[in-house]
């Protein structure tokens, strides 16, 4: 099968960086919002994307005005009717999504093949939505879809292999990196990468460190590019609550309780960068946070990168993912300078366990222990 038309649905943060990485691609796309409102903020998505693109000189105005010829946008789900592809972006809420896969399934030609951009739903019950759950899986891009390359593709037990195989096939002719996985909550990268930045609003709730103080040492430390309060307001703090009661209603572990912090910034409509604030306020240009009390720094650093190896160490040993694919999921989907794998064995296995260990004792918290060898 060729891919000729592909569609989006929900065209926010990830549904116009979807929109531009299939138009950038050379397909015709079709973006689909619920009201007009949301596809003009759907269309200002775009083009402010584009502008920064052109600013730094990646993307001539020619290849803009191309690019943005090859997108069409409405609120009507019949525009879809032809599209071999449409990926859904709507909010994490599983009630929306399987009501819009559900109206997908009567919009779009039997042929279409459907895929979700969820970070934590179970890919298999949005499936159940559909007559045709053989053609729906998992397509998770990250944010920026444009500039992060990787992407984690989903099947479920339903799934056509040969559907798997031409999005694999389509995903790596974007040029994106692909990690084939099956249907567990979080996949790979946000079941590690949410636990760390819940771990982290816990710590900031529980008063040991500033959101400066933290954000700062992973920049400084670990040469992260942006701390955890600073990529909370980049994703959407709502989404990563959400993504949150989807990992703890499986694990059932206090950890993956999204952070009091957390949720006390969306019951105020402080979402993120997407609202105009949350941990930080967007409404000036915020300098790079800094803090001078290494001691602190050094401590939190610590904590957060001892917890998040132990579960990258935990993820492996189940089977559910390769020592490749999470080194790769971090690095390409979200930007780290390094894999968990290459940390550790920078540090040593040997020292990242005692280091298990003697968090585990200090905070309390058995699930930071080691696992068995
Ligand atoms: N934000 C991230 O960093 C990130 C990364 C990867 C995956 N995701 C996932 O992508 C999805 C979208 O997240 P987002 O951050 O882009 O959210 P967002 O809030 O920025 O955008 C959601 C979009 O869906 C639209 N929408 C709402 N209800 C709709 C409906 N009934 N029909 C059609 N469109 C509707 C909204 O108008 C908006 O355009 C979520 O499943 C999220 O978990 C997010």
């Amino acid at each position: 099968m060729s891919f000729s038309q592909i569609g989006v649905v929900g065209l926010g943060i990830m549904g116009a960086g979807i929109v531009e990485v299939f138009a950038r691609a050379g397909y015709q796309v079709v973006g689909v919002a619920e009201s007009a409102p949301a596809v003009e903020a759907g269309k200002a998505n775009l083009a402010k994307s584009l502008s920064r693109a052109m600013a730094k000189g990646k993307l001539s105005q020619e290849q803009s005005n191309e690019i943005t010829a090859r997108v069409s946008f409405g609120e009507d789900f019949g525009l879809l009717a032809n599209s071999d592809l449409v990926i859904e972006a709507a909010p994490e809420i599983l009630a929306l999504k399987t009501d819009i896969f559900s109206k997908l399934d009567s919009a779009v030609k039997p042929t279409g093949i459907l895929a979700t951009n969820t970070s934590s739903l179970s890919v298999t019950d949005i499936a159940n939505a559909t007559k045709r759950p053989e053609k729906v899986i998992g397509m998770h891009f990250f944010n920026p879809a444009p500039v992060q390359k990787f992407v984690e593709v989903i099947s479920t037990a339903h799934s056509d292999t040969a559907v798997v195989t031409q999005i694999v096939d389509l995903g790596n002719s974007l040029g994106k990196h692909l990690a084939q996985i099956s249907d567990q909550p979080g996949f790979i990268v946000n079941k590690l990468l949410l636990r760390y930045l819940n771990h982290a609003v816990q710590i900031l709730d529980s008063g040991q460190a500033t959101k400066e103080q933290m954000d700062a040492a992973m920049r400084e430390l670990s040469g992260y590019p942006m701390g955890p309060c600073e990529l909370l307001d980049l994703i959407g703090i709502d989404t990563c609550v959400e993504i949150l009661k989807t990992i703890h209603a499986d694990t059932r572990l206090e950890i993956d309780e999204p952070a009091v912090g957390m949720v006390q910034l969306v019951s105020a409509g402080n979402k993120g960068r997407k609202s105009g604030s949350g941990f930080y306020d967007y409404s000036e240009k915020l300098d790079v946070p800094t803090d001078s009390n290494d001691e602190v720094k050094n401590q939190v650093h610590n904590d957060l990168l001892i917890a998040y190896l132990g579960d990258c160490i935990a993820m492996e040993a189940t089977g559910y993912a390769t020592k490749a694919d999470i080194d790769f999921g971090m690095k390409l989907g979200c930007g780290l300078p390094k894999g968990p794998f290459e940390v550790i064995e920078s540090i040593g296995l040997e020292n990242v366990r005692a280091a298990q260990a003697e968090l585990a004792e200090r905070s309390g918290v058995s699930a930071y222990q080691p696992l068995p060898l």
